[in-house]
């Protein structure tokens, strides 16, 4: 287990990148699957997710090799192989893995996703497309495996996603674009990264239009070539930094990202929140008053509050004055960081699906244990804020999401020692109670 020491009492200021979007390359990596030549992710983020992708691929025999900002993935070598459960489950976008191999081999034996831990994570509707494309689809549960089988080329079919979701979405996508005729996906999830995969699709020969509307339609080809494509900027990395800078009564400007990235909510609930928002091309700003001011959030399919955003905003929320409630309806379990945030002072009430967060000026510095990369971060913005130390135990899973996070907090003026990548607490101030 990894561990973060933070000192508290800082304000964040200044400039940072984002990396590249986790989820555009955690769908274009196997993606890049279907094509018969090599392509090139840019802007491809360096963490742990991307990482273990790449060594999935491995596995079938496709080369996947990081050169600087960029993946490099080959498949000319690769076939066929099942991707077992132990490999799939460290990883939610390993559901995509049975898109792609069913469009490239016609049959695909994936373990089940696994990913973060904030409750039920439904997949039916990933089940629901490869039906809907002719697949026989199986889910051997005590196997922990999703096996499905085609003859010939998956069929187009028009598909209504019961909710928007990103990853069915995507998964249509990626049968979609060698199937035979025309895929229509209704209700599809909108949002840049969707775009963006989209993108690299159609840089690989493929045909998908409206990608970033609630109607995607997709006119299948028979082969797709190898194409270099750069990935847009991580929005949740982001907008862990807006919340940063709004929490501690900090300024910082966000490079590598387009405002209509994050959702019009995202800016609108920081700014009933106290903070000064500003935005231009290519980038995202946020000054923090000296206290936050409560206000009510519901997070949903962008642009409405973007699920990811909401630990982070909670733990800023934590200090404002007044109470804010919280519903949360995309992951209505979401909340791993309220028994952290209440240790750390914070007045926090769970009720079903919703959380009411706020009331206390200060919070303390203390040990907290993160079990997902999101409740992490909200236990970052926390401690930055807070009087003394904080020490975040599970902070290994703020490096399967994040690329260099505690490097560009340092460079914002956070004060921060990972334990576990060799730092010495030196200075005598660990063991927060
Ligand atoms: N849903 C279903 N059935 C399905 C799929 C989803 O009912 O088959 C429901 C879910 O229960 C949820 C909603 O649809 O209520 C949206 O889920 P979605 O499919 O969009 O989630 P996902 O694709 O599994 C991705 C991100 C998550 C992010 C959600 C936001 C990846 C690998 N993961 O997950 O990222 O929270 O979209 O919708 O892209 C994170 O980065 O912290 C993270 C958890």
């Amino acid at each position: 287990m990894s561990e973060w020491l933070l000192r508290g009492d800082r304000s964040v200021q200044g400039t940072v990148q984002v990396a590249g979007s986790k989820y555009s390359a955690l769908a274009a990596i196997p993606a890049a699957l279907l094509a018969q030549e090599p392509t090139v992710i840019g802007n491809a983020p360096d963490i742990r997710d991307t990482r273990d992708y790449c060594a999935l691929l491995s596995q079938v025999g496709a080369r996947a090799e990081r050169a600087g900002c960029a993946i490099r993935i080959d498949p000319r070598e690769a076939d066929f192989a099942p991707v077992p459960p132990e490999w799939a489950e460290g990883l939610r976008a390993s559901y995509y893995m049975v898109g792609a191999q069913l469009a490239r081999w016609g049959r695909a034996e994936v373990g089940l996703p696994g990913g973060d831990r904030i409750g039920r994570r439904p997949i039916d509707l990933h089940v629901k497309v490869l039906r809907a494309m002719g697949a026989e689809v199986e889910l051997d549960i005590p196997g922990r495996l999703i096996r499905a089988r085609r003859s010939g080329r998956l069929q187009g079919a028009s598909i209504y996603l019961d909710t928007p979701s990103v990853g069915a979405t995507a998964q249509a996508m990626i049968c979609a674009v060698l199937a035979r005729g025309q895929t229509r996906i209704e209700n599809a999830y909108v949002a840049a990264f969707i775009v963006d995969l989209a993108e690299m699709l159609n840089a690989m020969g493929a045909d998908v239009r409206g990608a970033g509307t609630r109607l995607v339609r997709i006119r299948g080809v028979q082969a797709l070539h190898g194409a270099e494509h750069a990935l847009i900027g991580d929005q949740a990395e982001a907008f862990t930094y807006l919340a940063a800078a709004a929490a501690s009564g900090g300024e910082v400007r966000v490079m590598g990202i387009e405002p209509g990235q994050l959702g019009a909510s995202a800016f609108a609930k920081l700014a009933e929140a106290g903070a000064e928002t500003e935005a231009g091309p290519g980038y995202v700003q946020v000054r923090g008053p000296a206290r936050l001011r409560a206000t009510d959030i519901t997070t949903g399919p962008l642009p409405a509050f973007y699920t990811d955003y909401q630990p982070p905003m909670a733990a800023a929320l934590a200090t404002a004055e007044g109470v804010s409630r919280i519903a949360e309806t995309v992951w209505p379990e979401r909340f791993g960081y309220a028994e952290g945030l209440a240790a750390m002072g914070a007045q926090v009430r769970r009720g079903v699906g919703e959380i009411t967060i706020g009331g206390v000026r200060r919070l303390r510095g203390r040990t907290v244990v993160a079990t997902e990369s999101r409740a992490a971060a909200a236990y970052v913005v926390a401690g930055l804020c807070a009087e003394g130390s904080t020490r975040i135990a599970g902070a290994e899973h703020l490096e399967r999401v994040y690329s260099n996070l505690a490097a560009k907090l340092r460079s914002l003026g956070a004060d921060i020692l990972e334990l576990g990548r060799g730092d010495r607490d030196d200075r005598g101030a660990a063991a927060p109670a």
